[in-house]
């Protein structure tokens, strides 16, 4: 079941090659002049050229042939040589209501799934979040859904930052300022002898109730501040990190309970945005394997020492920019970012071996995967192009620099949505929205609301662009919005409703009004935005093809009635498309990760 782009592409395919020329020249694409055709093909003027021929009579010949085409109404020349198509009203119903047939609602399956990794979101133990996990999550479930809808084997893995300097910060900051637990990690470097699971407990229940997330949230800052100003503060910091690495007992309990309080309450804020992982690996899982992978690394003789570091160089010839080398075990003998994400290729192919593995990260962090995978590419870690950052611009303050909170401090994911949901909330009341629900179902509205605004607000722009956060802009119910998004879908949810009241069944879908045969090319364009969408990583494609369906519906919503249709056949087309329209929707938003509500 193919889009008409699709099988139009076909048709000028075949019909460029009994002109004998060759077939790529057949691609259709949709009309840039909607008053003028439904569809056109440029391929004429491409032809001439490698063919040095005349590309007017090139499109002669070919639209001759096309002629015979029974769903094409039209097929014209213009200008110099493109082909204007115009599809029949009879293929297009035929196409819609193979579409409202379709469980798929006219998406297709790739032909070729692969096994996909998503590492998205990548927040860190104890350390705030920032603008850079909010885009790197929003979009990374969008990406994993998509790839996933389509067909993909997916496994999206948080990646959480687990490992680094801030553990090191934390343990000897608690240490300072609880002596019950500076005495414990003196007690403690190793497992006493007869250590019983018991003993484990009695010291895990003893930081449970000591340590709690606020206490993270207010130690954690502390302490990089103080580190900056305080060498010797540091230095214990960095002992205490390379000891919890080396396996130091009672700092492994400590981390323990830091990955967990920070992990639960990540993973609450997470799902309240609608983002659920498959896989919650940390970078401490990875840390066996990187003493082994330096090993092979030295092996294969692609380490080098460089002032007592060892480094990879991955520097090629003609590189258009500076790449510098992946530095894999510092001057300290410290493992690094780098030798982490490098270590964490091979365990991924140690257990999913996955096609492809996409990097949901900040554009900031550009030249640190090129690194990595060059060295990976070079170690035979991964097949060349098996890597591939995504990265995407910044969401910035009116000031045009990352958005921060009025205080000055980086958002914090819980706050971010709470001041979406009291905006949405103020939204509803101003529209007269959701008055006749109960109180629990206009805050479950306004929580969609909130983080639909949040979403779309992010995912209508080309991922690399940045964009400015501006919340009463996002929760409008008009323009180009979440929200605007989340009223048409249940607005048609209501018409279905009253139809159904009304005793009105749906039936056959035929086209006629120019409104009808709009959101019917539509609802055919479906499958076009989410493969660009795939091809591109951008999920951008299906929230613009969401915005454009809901307009489309709403205008025929105004030009054509419904449940007041002149006849039973009409009514009965009109409700399926409807319907159709909505399934689709909803199943855009559900790539986007946005959920829409029963009613407002
Ligand atoms: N935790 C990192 C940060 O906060 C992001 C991790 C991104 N993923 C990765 N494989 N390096 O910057």
């Amino acid at each position: 079941m193919n889009d008409l782009k699709r099988s139009l592409s076909e048709a000028a395919a075949a019909a460029f090659q009994a002109a004998g020329l060759p077939p790529e020249f057949g691609r259709v694409t949709a009309s840039d002049r909607p008053d003028l055709a439904d569809f056109q093909c440029n391929g004429a003027l491409a032809a001439a050229k490698s063919a040095k021929r005349n590309p007017r009579e090139i499109a002669v010949q070919v639209v001759d042939i096309l002629k015979g085409d029974p769903r094409l109404a039209s097929v014209e020349i213009a200008g110099v040589g493109f082909i204007n198509m115009r599809v029949s009203d009879e293929a297009l119903s035929a196409r819609v209501r193979e579409i409202a047939a379709d469980e798929r609602v006219g998406a297709q399956l790739l032909e070729q799934p692969r096994r996909v990794l998503v590492d998205y979101a990548g927040p860190n133990v104890a350390k705030p979040m920032h603008v850079g996990h909010l885009r790197a999550s929003i979009i990374g479930e969008s990406v994993k859904r998509l790839y996933r809808f389509r067909g993909d084997d997916v496994v999206g893995d948080a990646h959480f930052g687990d490992w680094g300097f801030q553990m090191g910060l934390l343990i000897s900051a608690i240490m300072d300022e609880d002596a019950f637990i500076n005495a414990l990690m003196e007690k403690l470097p190793e497992a006493p002898r007869g250590f019983s699971a018991a003993d484990e407990a009695k010291v895990m229940a003893e930081f449970e109730s000591r340590i709690t997330l606020a206490d993270l949230d207010r130690i954690y800052p502390a302490a990089s501040i103080r580190q900056k100003e305080d060498p010797a503060f540091k230095e214990r910091a960095r002992k205490a990190t390379a000891e919890l690495q080396n396996g130091r007992f009672g700092y492994r309990l400590l981390w323990r309970h830091f990955v967990k309080v920070s992990r639960v309450a990540l993973e609450r804020e997470f799902h309240a945005l609608g983002v659920d992982f498959d896989l919650w690996k940390g970078e401490s899982d990875v840390n066996d394997l990187i003493e082994p992978m330096v090993r092979q690394l030295e092996d294969k003789g692609l380490l080098v020492e460089d002032q007592g570091a060892r480094i990879v160089r991955v520097a090629r010839e003609g590189d258009k920019h500076d790449v510098p080398p992946l530095l894999v075990v510092s001057s300290e003998g410290s493992a690094m970012y780098g030798t982490t994400d490098l270590a964490t290729i091979l365990d991924r192919r140690k257990s999913f071996d996955p096609h492809l593995i996409l990097y949901c990260v900040d554009q900031r962090q550009a030249l640190h995967f090129e690194t990595v995978f060059r060295a990976a590419y070079l170690a035979g870690y991964a097949a060349e192009g098996a890597l591939e950052h995504i990265g995407f611009g910044t969401m910035n303050g009116t000031d045009g620099k990352p958005f921060k909170t009025r205080a000055g401090g980086v958002l914090k994911l819980h706050d971010l949505i709470e001041m979406a949901r009291e905006k949405a909330r103020e939204r509803l009341r101003e529209a007269g929205l959701g008055a006749e629900l109960s109180e629990e179902q206009f805050e479950d509205t306004a929580h969609k609301v909130g983080v639909a605004a949040l979403k779309f607000a992010d995912l209508q722009n080309f991922r690399g662009t940045s964009y400015v956060f501006d919340l009463d802009r996002f929760t409008s119910f008009e323009g180009k919005t979440g929200p605007y998004l989340l009223y048409q879908s249940v607005r048609i949810k209501s018409v279905l409703r009253r139809a159904a009241e009304a005793g009105a069944t749906a039936g056959r879908i035929v086209i006629h009004e120019p409104a009808e045969r709009d959101l019917a090319m539509l609802l055919d364009a479906f499958e076009g935005a989410l493969s660009e969408a795939y091809d591109k990583k951008a999920p951008n494609f299906v929230a613009e093809h969401a915005y454009k369906l809901a307009q489309a519906f709403s205008k025929f919503y105004a030009a054509c009635p419904i449940v007041s249709a002149d006849t039973e056949d009409l009514r009965a087309s009109r409700l399926s498309l409807a319907q159709t329209t909505l399934r689709q929707l909803e199943l855009a938003l559900d790539l986007l990760g946005i959920e829409a509500p029963e009613r407002m």
